[in-house]
Parts: structure tokens; sequence; C-alpha cells
């Protein structure tokens, strides 16, 4: 049984325990959370302990594998159902527990199952940056939005694992770190980790997106997926799609980078991608302070947004990279 790790999580397959690192406390604090049992696992998922459309799927699995030791097998399907649910739009999390349910009812080896989603996992991301990293001029200043690195993943991430390799390759000259309201993934998590890695990368408002590009200072946008439709629309985290369409009115390159387990071909288009709506408290202050809104003011929380697929320069997968016409002819559908 291996020992399986990552930026955010720990695996002991020998002792059936798995530990996250607490998104929640990032970058001040690194505090690990036992994820062990399934149905903590569904509160560290919801209140984004653990996040990112690939992590979560990934961290639903591993937690069903350490469950398998003690839990029957009706537990375990009424765990897998609950894990499934714990949030709507990731179909990475839906993807990675419909594989353990087909485990489970086939009597297979469970936490041979998840630990097979781990490790696929951290090779499509090496993928994707290959596939990514040659898109990336020489000087490059890129703009990115949320968090999609290590923490979002078992591996080195999606539109910042691009990013990473495209620095390490020398043509990428800088990183515009959205800050991502109202949750801040961009400023508490993707700084810290493009600090540990050594890239240059400054913090931005959300808002400061279209003067940076009206000043002729960002040269291409890249961003992951919660789900990608058959037709190439995607949801991404709320801000993307107003990314989207400045990036579309100043003619630069807009990338989505995912996983084939992010493309969801069952689902037609965009109109048809369930949009998780979240606390309004998360808007009426930031993470751990006081409201700095009226405490009963009506607040709209969706937590992502969808970006048509007209807006997208190219999709970079694990599988390669797809332009609009291949999208167009069919490429996402199966
Ligand atoms: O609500 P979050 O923080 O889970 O949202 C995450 C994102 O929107 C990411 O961009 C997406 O999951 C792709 S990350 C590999």
């Amino acid at each position: 049984m291996p020992f399986l790790e990552s930026l955010g999580l720990r695996y002991d397959g020998d002792a059936g325990t798995l530990h996250v690192l607490d998104q929640t406390r990032l970058p001040h604090e690194e505090r690990w959370l036992d994820g062990s049992d399934p149905a903590d696992m569904v509160g560290h998922i919801q209140r984004l302990s653990v996040r990112g459309a690939p992590m979560i799927g990934v961290c639903a699995a591993l937690s069903l594998a350490c469950a398998s030791r003690r839990c029957t097998r009706s537990q375990l399907l009424a765990h897998a159902a609950a894990l499934r649910a714990a949030r709507p739009t990731a179909v990475n999390l839906m993807w990675a527990v419909d594989r353990l349910v087909a485990a489970i009812k086939a009597d297979e080896d469970i936490p041979a199952a998840a630990e097979q989603i781990f490790a696929e996992d951290v090779a499509r991301c090496a993928a994707m940056a290959r596939h990514g990293a040659p898109l990336i001029a020489a000087g490059t200043r890129a703009l990115t939005h949320c968090n999609t690195g290590g923490l979002a993943t078992a591996g080195d991430g999606t539109a910042l694992a691009v990013i990473r390799r495209a620095h390490a390759e020398g043509r990428l000259a800088h990183v515009w770190v959205d800050e991502t309201r109202p949750l801040l993934q961009g400023a508490r998590l993707t700084t810290w980790e493009l600090a540990r890695a050594g890239i240059p990368h400054t913090l931005i408002t959300d808002s400061a997106a279209a003067m940076l590009m009206a000043a002729g200072r960002v040269d291409a946008v890249l961003v992951g997926a919660d789900r990608i439709a058959a037709n190439g629309d995607f949801a991404n985290k709320i801000g993307t799609l107003a990314l989207a369409l400045l990036a579309h009115h100043h003619a630069l390159p807009f990338y989505v980078v995912a996983p084939r387990s992010t493309v969801d071909p069952a689902c037609p288009g965009g109109h048809a991608i369930p949009i998780e709506e979240r606390d309004p408290d998360e808007v009426r202050g930031g993470p751990g302070a006081p409201p700095w809104a009226p405490t009963d003011v009506p607040v709209c929380n969706p937590a992502f947004d969808v970006t048509p697929a007209a807006l997208v320069t190219a999709w970079v997968l694990d599988t390669g990279v797809l332009r609009r016409e291949e999208v167009d002819a069919g490429a996402l559908r199966s």
C-alpha cells in the first residue's frame, strides 16, 4: 500500500489515513485536517478547506479508500452519494466518485481504484504543462484567476502548471494574480504557490485587470475549469467570464487548461452546467473578517460563471491542445 503525497494531501495506504492541508488557513498557517472519514471530507470540501476541481475528486476517492477498511458496502455507497453531492459544479468530483462506486459494486480493490485516480491526475498535470507551455511566447506577462496549482490538483496544477513550465523554460516574464473575490483563492493560495516556486508575480484586485490590459501590460490569460461542456463552453471561478470578455476586447489569447476529467460530454452547453450558489456572508465580509456590509443586505453569490466557447482561443487538455474548429467539429463530445 503506497504513501501518496502532494502539496495539499498526505495519504497513508497502510494506516488507512488521509490528511489534507486546510486551504482556508493559508497562507499564514499550515494546518492539516483529518480527511480519513468521508463524512468529514464532505465538510472539508463544502468549506473549501479542500478545493479545486481535480483535487476534490482525488480527495473524495482517497477518503472512500480509507473508509473501505471499516465500512460495509452499503455504508460506503451512502458516503459516496454524500461526497458526490458536496459541490455541484466541478464534474471531476462526480467523475471520481462514480469510478469508486463502480469499484465498490464490482467488488474490486477500492484503495487501488482511488490510488489510480491520484496517479492519473499527477500525470495529467504534467501532460497539460507539456502541451500548454509552447503556447507561451517569450517575455509573456500572464494573467491568471483563482488557484489552479498544486493545491487544486494532485500534481503541479492546470493553468498554473503551464505557467510553471513556461517559466522553467525561460519564456514567462511575470504573472498577474487576480485576488479572486470573494474567497481570495488568488491572493491567498496562488501567491503562496508562486512564491514557493520562485516565479515573479504581482497581486491585483479583480477589477484592475481591465486597466492593465488597456495599458498593454498583459499578454495572455490562462485559467482552469470546473466543467467543460461538449460545445466548449466552460464553468470556472466567478470572474472568469469578465476576463474572457476583456481578453477578447483587447485581442489577447485566452486559454482554458483542464484535464479530460473536467470535460462533461453529456453536458451540451454552458446553460446546462449547475452553478453553485454560496453563503451570502462570504460577500458581506472577507474570510475571517467581520462583515463590512450590512449583515442583512441581500446578496447574490454564484461561485462560478460560464464562459462561452466563442471567447476561448484554445482548450489545453492533457490529451493535447484543441482549437475552436476541432471543438466545433465535436472533439469534446466523447
Ligand atoms: O471554488 P474553488 O476554489 O474550488 O474554485 C476553483 C476553480 O475555479 C479553479 O479554477 C478550477 O477548479 C480549476 S483548478 C485546477
